[in-house]
């Protein structure tokens, strides 16, 4: 079996369920269930005995050390963090708890279990650590997009935990020559992606008739890639990726944010107009930046292309479509994450913003 860490959130769930529909190799997924984890997202498993849900922390080497022990993975893919860079910026120390100190933790435990495996399978075995393009920190308009030697920048502690993340992985290559891949995606967007994040965050107040609230002067850029194109990339990595190498990954789909919420508003007119007959980007209003905001994310995704034969399956339009349509139809799922919790993080970050 595989272990996924992070599989109740968003892009884990979306991995846990597309690998689940294409193997038969049972998942252990370790999930601390934080704000982002849910386990309605994995709903559609609760009667398949593949899928093996454990409520944890990876920074519990107690607990990974025995998961390990018993449930003997072929590989570890390392989804588990905190994801969200306004958060990071109003409290960093989650950020650096999960996502340093947890994955040095399991780096711990991978370690101690991986020593000990017979050789032939400790030789197969794989650590899959998934990052962000956001550890390269921000290109100018015409700087080419960020290549795997491109400098480590990260600007916001979010990025800067990840990156250090990033940096114990390596080291656990080099030093202890553990066969870890890391990946480093570009920005990702479908089905339950948590709406504290811009795509659907646009959808969810739209719908409701609230504001849609672009930072600054919404010219920032983005690479976006649906998110089913980034599990399968993350599949061929493990599969195909040599120990001690890093991939970008990436959907070749530059846009600034305003034509990102120009989109979502043209799609609701069609698919879900509103009562007055108006359009949804009057709801659009501009408010302060997020501080340190980085102007510009591309991924030149030439390596996994060359090497293992990845490209995306999906362009911006249809994988758009797609998602709107999505939380068009699971509106019951957008009611209920969208909690006391999830209210008061509203208000925290929109509450007060100057515009
Ligand atoms: P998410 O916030 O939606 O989900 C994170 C999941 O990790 C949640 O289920 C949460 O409960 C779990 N988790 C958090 N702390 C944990 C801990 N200590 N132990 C165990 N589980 C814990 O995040 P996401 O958007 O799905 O991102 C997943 C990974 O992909 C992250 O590592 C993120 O940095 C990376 N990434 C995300 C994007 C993106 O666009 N969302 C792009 C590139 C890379
Ligand atoms: O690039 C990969 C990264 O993409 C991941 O590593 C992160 O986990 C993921 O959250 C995402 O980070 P971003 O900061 O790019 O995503 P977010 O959806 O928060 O914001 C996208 C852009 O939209 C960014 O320029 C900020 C802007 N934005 C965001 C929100 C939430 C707005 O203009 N208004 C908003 O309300």
């Amino acid at each position: 079996m595989i272990l996924v860490t992070g599989g109740a959130g968003f892009i884990g769930a979306n991995f846990v369920l597309d690998w689940l529909a294409q193997s038969d190799e049972p998942l252990l997924n370790l999930d601390k269930l934080t704000y982002a984890g849910n386990r309605e997202n994995l709903a559609s498993l609760a009667n398949d005995r593949r899928h093996v849900f454990v409520h944890g922390d990876i920074a519990d080497s107690d607990l990974t050390g025995r998961l390990l022990a018993r449930y003997t993975p072929r590989a570890i893919i390392n989804f588990a963090a905190e994801s969200h860079v306004d958060r990071s910026i109003h409290g960093p120390e989650d950020f650096i708890q999960t996502n340093v100190v947890g994955t040095f933790h399991l780096l711990e435990s991978t370690r101690g279990y991986w020593s000990k495996l017979p050789a032939g399978t400790r030789e197969r075995f794989r650590f899959l650590h998934v990052s962000t393009d956001e550890v390269y920190g921000s290109l100018t308009s015409d700087a080419p997009a960020f290549s795997e030697t491109h400098r480590y920048e990260p600007n916001s502690p979010y990025s800067a935990s990840k990156a250090a993340s990033d940096h114990l992985v390596r080291a656990y290559h080099h030093t202890y020559h553990l066969p870890v891949l890391t990946t480093n995606c570009s920005n990702n967007y479908g089905p339950y992606h948590f709406p504290e994040k811009l795509i659907p965050l646009m959808i969810v107040n739209a719908l409701a008739g609230r504001p849609l609230p672009v930072y600054g002067d919404g010219q920032q850029i983005r690479d976006w890639l649906y998110v089913q194109d980034h599990c399968s990339a993350i599949r061929r990595v493990m599969d195909a990726g040599r120990p001690g190498e890093t991939y970008n990954i990436g959907g070749c789909n530059e846009k600034p944010n305003l034509e990102i919420v120009h989109t979502v508003c043209t799609l609701l007119d069609e698919l879900r107009p509103r009562a007055d007959g108006r359009p949804y980007r009057e709801q659009i209003t501009y408010v302060a930046d997020r501080p340190g905001h980085d102007r510009r994310y591309a991924i030149d995704a030439g390596k996994i292309e060359r090497e293992l034969g990845w490209r995306p399956a999906e362009t911006f339009a249809t994988g758009i479509r797609k998602t709107v349509e999505w939380y068009l139809a699971n509106q019951d799922w957008v009611s209920n994450v969208q909690s006391g919790a999830y209210r008061d993080w509203v208000e925290k970050n929109y509450g007060g913003r100057p515009s």
